[in-house]
């Protein structure tokens, strides 16, 4: 627990400076496949900014998203928890993160995440709700002793 509220994220962030820093993460993309440039970025839980561009690969598949290489920031310059997310598409506009990058972003997320949606603010619970996680991994472990 942190202690931090969702209302507190919405209110105290500054959501217009956490989407230029996407816009600016996005003009970095590598998409000679899809030409479909995709930028994240967040705030962590001790006030870094934290960003990532798509990076496609030949063999499509194994392209990362953006908030894949946020993830990698994030962790490479000092872990922490993810509080507040921006990702915008080519045109700057917000983009809703894919399905699989929800998963990602719930590894690393404070418990009063928000993250500016297509449909307003959301908390990290409400865009992926009953999310597999850690615990049910501890639960499980705690269940074998
Ligand atoms: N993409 C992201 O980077 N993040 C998302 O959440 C949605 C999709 C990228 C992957 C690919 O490079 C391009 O957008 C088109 O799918």
């Amino acid at each position: 627990m942190t202690g931090r509220s969702s209302e507190s994220v919405v209110a105290e962030t500054d959501w217009d400076a956490l989407r230029e820093a996407a816009r600016d993460a996005m003009r970095k993309a590598y998409v000679p496949y899809s030409k479909f440039p995709v930028g994240a970025a967040a705030v962590t839980d001790d006030g870094r900014i934290v960003s990532g561009c798509n990076v496609e690969n030949a063999s499509y598949g194994i392209t990362l998203c953006a908030e894949c290489s946020l993830v990698s920031d994030l962790v490479m310059t000092g872990g922490g928890r993810l509080v507040a997310f921006a990702c915008v598409d080519g045109n700057g506009g917000v983009l809703m993160p894919c399905g699989r990058c929800r998963q990602l972003l719930y590894e690393h997320s404070d418990e009063a995440m928000v993250l500016d949606t297509v449909s307003g603010f959301k908390t990290i619970d409400e865009v992926i709700p009953d999310a597999f996680g850690p615990r049910q991994l501890e639960q499980y472990r705690a269940s074998q002793s």
